[in-house]
C-alpha cells in the first residue's frame, strides 16, 4: 500500500465509506452494472464491505469475497455485511498485489475508490487478471481530481484542490488515475477495455438539493485530511481552512455549480 493512506482508519471514517456508498448507488455503482446471479465476484480494496453490500443487496444470489490490507476493515465489514443479513461472506486481510486466491477462482474482480491509492497499480492488475477465469470481467471506478471544477471558483479552493491532490501523490498514490485506467488494464493483457468519463454536474436551484448534497458529500471527504496536509505538506492551514469553508458555502453562491469526471474502466480476461 501507499506509505500513509490518506483517509486513515478511524470510526469516523468507516462510516463515511458507508455513507459514501449510498450516495453513489444508483448514480455510480449500479449505473450500468451487470452481472449474472451465478457469478462469483472478488472486490479488492473492499475497505469496509460498504459496496459490496449495496452488490449483494441488489444481487442477492451472488457469491462475493473481499480483500483489504487492513484488518480493522474487513473487522468492520463483516460486522456491517451481517447487519445487512449477509454471513459466511469470503473477507480477507491482505495485500491485492499478493492475493490469497489460486488462479482462476473469479468471474468478475472489482474495484473502486482503490487503485488512486496505491503505488503499484500494474502488480495489482496482474493478480486480478491472474485470478480471474478467462472470459472474466474486471471492472474498476476511479475519479480524476484534478476535474473537480466549481463555480464560482476562489484562488483558496484552487490551492485546497491542488493540496487534496499532492497528499495523494505525498502517499505514493495518483488523484488522476481514472483517466489512465484504459491504458493500464491494456497493458496487463486485459481484452475489450473501455474506460468510459462519466461527467457528475449540479448546479443552484430553488427546486433541487443536488448541489448542497454534493457539496455535503465531497466536503466529507476533504475535511479530515486538513491538518496532514499542513503536516506533511507544510500547507498553510488558515488557507486551507478558507478554501473549504469557500467550498462549503458554495450552494448559496449565485450561479453556483460543481463538476466532476469520473471514470468506469472495464476489460476481460
Ligand atoms: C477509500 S477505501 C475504499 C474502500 C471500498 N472500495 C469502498 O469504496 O468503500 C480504500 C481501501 O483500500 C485499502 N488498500 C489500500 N492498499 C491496499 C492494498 N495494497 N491491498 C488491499 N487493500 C488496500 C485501504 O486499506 C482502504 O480500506
Amino acid at each position: 500500500m501507499s506509505k500513509e493512506y490518506i483517509h486513515g482508519y478511524s470510526h469516523q471514517e468507516q462510516q463515511r465509506l458507508v455513507k459514501q456508498a449510498q450516495y453513489w448507488r444508483e448514480k455510480l455503482l449500479l449505473r450500468d452494472f451487470k452481472l449474472s446471479p451465478s457469478e462469483y465476484l472478488l472486490e479488492i480494496g473492499c475497505g469496509v464491505g460498504a459496496v459490496l453490500g449495496i452488490i449483494l443487496e441488489s444481487f442477492p444470489d451472488l457469491r462475493v469475497a473481499g480483500i483489504d490490507l487492513e484488518s480493522t476493515q474487513i473487522e468492520c465489514a463483516h460486522q456491517y455485511l451481517h447487519t445487512l443479513g449477509f454471513d459466511n461472506i469470503d473477507l480477507r486481510v491482505g495485500d491485492a498485489s499478493q492475493l490469497p486466491w489460486s488462479d482462476a477462482s473469479f468471474d468478475h474482480v472489482y474495484a473502486i475508490w482503490f487503485l488512486e491509492h496505491v503505488s503499484n497499480p500494474n502488480a495489482i492488475l496482474e493478480e486480478a487478471y491472474r485470478v480471474l477465469k478467462p472470459g472474466g470481467r474486471i471492472t474498476i471506478t476511479e475519479t480524476d481530481y484534478k476535474t473537480h471544477l466549481i463555480w464560482p471558483d476562489s484562488p483558496d479552493y484552487q490551492y485546497l484542490l491542488q493540496s487534496y491532490c499532492e497528499m495523494f501523490l505525498y502517499a505514493d498514490g495518483n488523484p488522476c488515475i481514472g483517466r489512465i485506467l484504459g491504458p493500464l488494464l491494456t497493458s496487463v493483457g486485459f481484452r475489450e477495455v473501455t474506460n468510459i468519463p462519466w461527467g457528475f454536474y449540479h448546479f443552484g436551484s430553488t427546486e433541487s438539493q443536488d448541489l448542497q448534497k454534493w457539496v455535503e458529500y465531497i466536503y466529507s471527504c476533504i475535511e479530515p485530511t486538513l491538518m496532514e496536509m499542513t503536516r506533511k505538506l507544510g500547507k498553510d492551514f488558515q488557507r486551507l481552512e478558507a478554501g473549504l469553508e469557500f467550498f462549503r458555502n458554495l450552494a448559496n453562491q449565485p450561479e453556483c455549480a460543481a463538476a466532476l469526471t469520473i471514470y468506469r474502466a472495464s476489460g476481460k480476461r
